[in-house]
């Protein structure tokens, strides 16, 4: 392969670098959200911890794509959400007006977010897995070697944040769910 295919492959793999160090740079930002809005311990402490993570990846991703000769982004992507369809949205603000003054409504309205939240959470994740296993594919198909063990710790991380939500979400779920029941009960 000449010189010239070689630098194109580098900068098409630092140009789907740079898209997956938007969606790194706006997850960061939603993490540090999510950190002060949940109420379990142990999930907050996973949440620091894949702040941690996220940061770590958006250092090493920058370094990669400086590596391959592309100018990394300070961008910001859109996550995917859960959007509720209009008949939700409209039992839901009539819910929060009714339950200005009911301290059970409130809670159990918080505790429906909270589970919404969560399934963001798991849908962000998830994504993250997808995101590298097809860029490390990519990156091994092109033959850029200098990219895979960035890329396959990037996937172990988003692996084992994804599984630790889905196998917690029992437990939250038991937690949370008392919360809905009791305004459910007159
Ligand atoms: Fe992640």
């Amino acid at each position: 392969m000449n010189t010239k295919a070689n630098t194109n492959f580098n900068l098409k793999m630092a140009e789907y670098l740079n898209e997956q160090l938007a969606i790194e740079n706006s997850i960061a930002e939603r993490l540090v959200t999510r950190i002060h809005e949940v109420s379990f311990p142990d999930f907050r402490q996973h949440l620091e911890q894949n702040l941690r993570e996220t940061m770590g990846r958006q250092e090493m991703i920058y370094q990669l794509i400086v590596s391959l000769g592309g100018r990394p982004t300070d961008t910001k992507s859109t996550l995917p959400t859960l959007k509720m369809p209009d008949s939700h949205r409209i039992r839901e603000f009539k819910d929060t007006v009714e339950s200005l003054t009911d301290h059970r409504k409130k809670e159990a309205k918080l505790a429906e977010e909270e589970i919404h939240k969560i399934k963001e959470d798991i849908m962000v994740e998830k994504a993250g897995v997808i995101a590298y296993k097809i860029l490390l594919r990519i990156a091994e198909q092109a033959n850029i070697l200098n990219a895979t063990p960035v890329l396959k710790q990037s996937l172990e991380e988003e692996e084992s944040m994804s599984n630790w939500i889905t196998d917690n979400i029992s437990v939250m779920i038991d937690y949370l769910w008392p919360k809905i029941e009791s305004a459910l009960i007159e």
